[in-house]
């Protein structure tokens, strides 16, 4: 069996992963494991942005206030109060790595979307994960302490031997083992910090938004290795996804109605005022019941078309493109939506360092359950949250590696 070993073992090349790959490689060999291509995770499908406090009229405490309220106030206020306080340096981060935001006169432009009370979201037009990813991949790429392996599928994490009570106590990971789907070939990872940085599990659902490597392996495998699970059953649905005969659920971006876009009933009505104050930009759960109840009627539309073809092609060029593909143009037609299945709330459950209940395994990200989200996550604070968490871990990972004198290559 092949045997590799590392200080730090990345399993997901999203966002998380891949920031944190990189600032932990100061202080050692990293190796990245990814299903497919670095590319291909959640995070390259976001399309709104990430959300923070940049502009003069917002604070603090409205971007808390908005994320409790969409929790359901189920969230970890330290939690919250951690990401939102970082978000501004962490957009500074990404303009220092190369991420190409939207910008008018050298200031960001500033989107809205559903449960913000101000316009805070940092965009790179509707391709703002893919972006991000593109600027980290190219820095991972060039650095000499990372190692990547695509087309790797971690199955199994690799378990220590030296655990005295099996039943009550989880045993140190010190790597994981894994599938070479291109040579067929089980190898062995060793490592001192194991990182789990999977991402969601959409395709459990038959209508989701996410791509088909999101099935939620990071939590089984965890699971399997007694690591302790929270908050499963707070899945979000996003309102809005392509609904249309023999065409895959592509997700619309809440920024389309963030820039204006409507949802109408099959009578033509703009029914979310019947529903929440916010209307159109009700958080997602209220707005997501609003279109299934309306749909015990017929179809429910989003319309965009009063913005204009050419605004719409400059701001939203991927969607502009991908429906046309599906013979809908966004400034000539509705657009059929519905709900769709698109995040985990809940996940393996660790601290605020990505500390997980078992030794050397550490989390964050969308597989990760800090209670940041409490019960329904504030639109684009998901990008956001890959980024702080995955940066706090590093001293987190860095610390007990460097306390942590004896590890073993796990064993099948
Ligand atoms: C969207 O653009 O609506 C998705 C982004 C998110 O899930 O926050």
């Amino acid at each position: 069996m092949f045997k590799n070993s590392f200080d730090f073992l990345v399993i997901g090349s999203g966002i998380a992963g891949l920031n944190f790959a990189l600032q932990a490689s100061e202080y050692g060999t990293v190796a990245i494991v990814t299903k497919k291509e670095l590319m291909e995770s959640n995070s390259n499908y976001a399309q709104g942005g990430i959300a923070a406090v940049l502009d003069k009229m917002d604070s603090f405490d409205k971007h808390i206030e908005d994320t409790m309220k969409a929790g359901c106030h189920l969230n970890d206020k330290e939690a919250v109060e951690i990401m939102i306080k970082e978000a501004p340096n962490q957009i500074k981060r990404l303009i220092d790595v190369g991420v190409g935001f939207s910008k008018k006169q050298d200031e960001l432009c500033l989107s809205k979307e559903g449960g913000h009370s101000e316009r805070r979201i940092a965009h790179a037009h509707d391709t703002t994960g893919k972006e991000i990813e593109r600027a980290l991949i190219h820095q991972v790429r060039h650095h000499k302490r990372i190692t990547i392996f695509e087309s790797h599928v971690a199955f199994k994490l690799a378990e220590s031997k030296d655990a005295i009570d099996r039943v009550s106590t989880p045993r140190q990971c010190i790597g994981a083992f894994v599938l070479d789907t291109d040579n067929n070939k089980i190898l062995n990872f060793s490592a001192k910090a194991t990182i789990l940085a999977t991402g969601g599990a959409g395709q459990v659902y038959e209508r989701n938004s996410n791509p088909k490597i999101a099935t939620g392996d990071g939590v089984a495998m965890a699971y399997k290795a007694r690591a302790e699970i929270k908050d499963m059953e707070f899945i979000q649905f996003h309102p809005t996804a392509l609904n249309k005969k023999g065409a895959p659920s592509l997700l619309i971006s809440e920024t389309v109605r963030g820039e204006g876009g409507v949802l109408v009933n099959s009578k033509g009505e703009q029914f979310m005022k019947n529903y929440h104050e916010l209307k159109d930009l009700a958080p997602r759960d209220i707005v997501a019941r609003a279109i299934l109840e309306e749909m015990k009627h017929g179809t429910v539309y989003l319309d965009i078309r009063h913005k204009g073809s050419a605004y719409i092609k400059k701001r939203f060029p991927y969607l502009y493109e991908n429906l046309w593909w599906h013979d809908i143009k966004m400034d000539k037609d509705l657009i059929p939506i519905s709900p769709a299945a698109h995040f985990i709330c809940g996940g393996i459950h660790t601290d605020l360092d990505g500390r997980t209940n078992i030794p050397g395994l550490f989390a964050f990200g969308e597989v990760a359950h800090t209670g940041v989200h409490g019960a329904n996550r504030l639109a684009s604070n998901s990008l956001l949250e890959c980024m702080v968490f995955s940066g706090r871990a590093v001293d987190a990972t860095k610390t007990y590696i460097e306390k942590e004198k004896s590890w073993k290559v796990g064993k099948l």
